[in-house]
């Protein structure tokens, strides 16, 4: 991981709340916001989890806090967001980071194993960026600096189609639809923006753990353009671009970062 190479006030007085920011890639984005100058609010389920990651936050001098709570529920998203604005006073920047995911066959998945992760990534990130609306409004100003933010952490599985993702494809399907409609409308209402990142597989989180055995990426390394999987630091700079004014343009876009993963094709 080398140093950002951006500067540590991009972010300076921006307060931001990441949902499943506890682990993984959503640990990273709240890392790095932090670095650059954001308090952040931390959601996820797990007590635990949210405990550590938060003092991992604050020894590096990051103002966090964690809130329990699943997306799925509405009055969990409500609490969450208005513990965030009690204790920081304002929201500038949500960031969908909660999923679900397991790897299964079509004939296997139930229909509530499927419903249950449209519940977690398409429902859940409508419903937090249903009930930040208003205090992402009241942060909205005219100027580049002062508008409000969305991001939502999409997939690139629903370009062509994934073995044994059914779910995760539809449900990341339906996020990046949700993107680009509240970007037209909020933007041109708010002057919110709502992004997305759409990640190829990375190092060190629950979702490559789950999703690619080590001989399948051993034997995939070969054909993957760069010759490796990313980092969480990619997804983070990516995230930093898009929530700093060097953003301040893009508008309903969701930025693939997977080193040109998914255009692949084996060499013949
Ligand atoms: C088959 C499963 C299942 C599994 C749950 N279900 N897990 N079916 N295989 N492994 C089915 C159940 O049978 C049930 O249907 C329904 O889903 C609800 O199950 P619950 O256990 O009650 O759900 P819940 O406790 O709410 O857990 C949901 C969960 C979630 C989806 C399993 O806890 C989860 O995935 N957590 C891990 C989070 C994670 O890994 N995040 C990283 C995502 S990575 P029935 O019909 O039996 O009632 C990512 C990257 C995508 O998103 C792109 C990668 C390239």
């Amino acid at each position: 991981m080398v140093e950002s190479p951006f500067k540590p006030n991009i972010l300076k007085g921006k307060v931001a709340l990441i949902t499943g920011g506890g682990s993984g890639i959503g640990f990273e984005i709240s890392t790095q916001f932090g670095n650059h100058g954001a308090s952040v609010a931390v959601m996820g389920r797990r007590r635990q989890v949210l405990d550590d990651a938060v003092a991992v936050l604050r020894s590096k001098g990051i103002q966090a806090i964690g809130l329990e709570g699943d997306v799925r529920k509405q009055e969990d998203a409500a609490r969450a967001l208005e513990t965030t604005v009690k204790h920081f006073g304002k929201l500038d920047i949500l960031v969908n980071g909660a999923a679900g995911n397991f790897l299964i066959s079509p004939e296997d998945l139930s229909p509530n194993g499927f419903r249950t992760v449209m519940e977690i990534d398409s429902i859940g990130t409508y419903t937090m960026c249903h009930e930040a609306l208003k205090y992402l409004k009241a942060t909205a100003g005219i100027g580049p600096s002062t508008g409000g933010l969305i991001l939502n952490i999409s997939a690139t599985l629903h370009y062509t189609a994934a073995w044994y993702q059914i779910h995760v494809s539809a449900a990341k399907a339906a996020v990046d639809s949700i993107t680009r409609s509240l970007a037209l409308e909020w933007g041109t209402d708010y002057n919110i923006r709502v992004n997305g990142i759409a990640p190829g597989p990375i190092g060190g989180t629950p979702g490559l753990r789950k999703l690619v055995p080590d001989e399948v990426l051993a034997k995939r390394r070969e054909q993957m353009p760069l010759y490796r999987v990313g980092e969480r630091w990619d997804i983070a700079m990516a995230a930093l671009y898009l929530a700093s004014d060097a953003g301040k343009y893009v508008n309903g876009h969701t930025m693939i970062v997977d080193g040109g993963l998914w255009l692949s094709r084996p060499r013949h």
